[in-house]
């Protein structure tokens, strides 16, 4: 196929089922492939790396009000200064006191699975209510507040999709909307009177202006959430699919922070990103023009047979394995930390207490491609 052909295939219910045959054919028409004039695909290891490294490629302006005042959309010097302000909650240090309440969440959401009884939702039951509880915990979102968000979170999410429908985006508009509010009221609340939480943190950092305020929490809350319960999902998947593998972690549970980086490789939560070149410049050693659009491939470059022995063998010991699943360079995710305890606390509490586990039904892929994932995971164990 064609570079355009393969993008739109992608793009469609096909891609998001597997997108790796397709990033495959993508690599085998070069580093950097110009789909049509002006939008150009990063494929490799090192053409990712390369674009998201250099400052010349910027972040986009979010498709949506909300997010483009977060800094996931804006570039130094304003982003610097706010990543800054963020980013003292993230530190590996201040992430590896969380680790008891993440035990404990974790734990109890366990509890209620086994008193409830197969079958489960993996996806319903724990990898969406981890990470959600873990981030409104951090943020300071009450617990009687948070029934509501997973809906609308997932209608806002689409706002990361590089594509979606007018109703798709009238929803995502709607969501951001209600996030928004919602928001302003915990930020007026916090004004008010101080807690020991992150909502705090941030409104007393007197140097952040409402929006930017506002922006960031919902960034927080969506990348919080969205993101861990598709690694915790892919994860479980593809140990599901490999019952060796599965008896072997369930056997050596110390082995988990290598599975974990290899999850993040073999099927990254987060597929693609994407640029702007504010400069003609040189990638890859080639020429772009000023304006050009580029998009970062993180599924591909993960599977780049020059960078990753047998790239598309699933094998949590290779040596090296340093994949790009949280980006590169000043927008390397904030809450890689985060994300990574969180998962190396789920796996083994999962393997120990849910023994024999074994799939109860046909899973249900989300029909997104950017945030790669599960809609449901049916499971059973003794
Ligand atoms: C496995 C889980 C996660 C994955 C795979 C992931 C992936 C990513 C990626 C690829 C980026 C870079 C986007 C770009 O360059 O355009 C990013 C940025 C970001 N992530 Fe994550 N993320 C995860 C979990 C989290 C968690 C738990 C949080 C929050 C607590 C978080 C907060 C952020 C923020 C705030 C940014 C923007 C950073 C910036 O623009 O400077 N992420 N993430």
């Amino acid at each position: 196929m064609k570079p355009l052909e393969l993008i739109t295939t992608l793009l469609s219910e096909e891609g998001r089922e597997d997108p790796y045959p397709l990033y495959a054919e993508l690599r085998e028409h070069g580093t950097l492939v110009t789909v049509e004039p002006g939008y150009l695909v990063a494929t490799s290891f090192d053409a990712v790396n390369g674009l998201l490294r250099d400052p010349t490629f910027a972040a986009q302006d979010a498709s949506f009000l909300l997010l483009s005042s977060s800094i996931l959309s804006t570039n130094p010097p304003e982003h610097t200064r706010v990543r800054r302000l963020m980013s003292g909650a993230f530190t590996a240090r201040r992430v590896a006191e969380l680790a008891v309440a993440i035990e404990s969440q974790a734990n109890a959401l366990i509890d209620e699975i086994t008193q409830k009884g197969a079958p489960a939702d993996l996806i319903d039951d724990f990898a969406y209510r981890l990470p959600l509880g873990v981030i409104c915990e951090l943020l300071g979102v009450p617990e009687k507040d948070r029934s509501w968000f997973r809906p609308v979170a997932a209608d806002f999410a689409i706002a990361l999709e590089g594509t979606f429908t007018l109703d798709e985006a009238a929803a995502a508009q709607s969501a951001a909307e209600l996030f928004e509010a919602y928001f302003s009221d915990l930020v007026r609340s916090r004004r008010g009177t101080r807690q020991n939480d992150l909502i705090s943190e941030l409104v007393s950092a007197a140097e952040l202006s409402e929006s930017e305020l506002l922006g960031n929490l919902a960034l927080l809350l969506l990348a919080g959430f969205e993101t861990t319960t598709n690694l915790i999902g892919n994860g479980v998947m593809t140990l599901l699919q490999r019952p060796e593998q599965l008896a072997r972690l369930s056997g050596a549970p110390e082995l988990v922070d290598v599975y974990v980086e290899e999850f993040l490789r073999f099927d990254p939560p987060v597929q693609l990103t994407s640029r702007e070149a504010k400069e003609t410049t040189v990638l890859e050693g080639q020429r772009i023009e000023a304006g050009t659009y580029l998009m970062a491939l993180i599924g591909s470059a993960n599977r780049d047979p020059d960078r990753f022995v047998h790239p598309d063998h699933f094998h949590p010991e290779r040596p090296g394995n340093t994949s790009i699943s949280f980006g590169a360079g000043a927008h390397f995710c904030l809450g890689a930390a985060l994300a990574r305890l969180e998962a190396r606390i789920a796996f083994p509490l999962l393997l120990r207490r849910l023994p024999q586990l074994a799939l109860a039904g046909e899973p249900l892929r989300r029909n997104r491609l950017v945030l790669r994932g599960y809609e449901s995971l049916p499971i059973t164990w003794t």
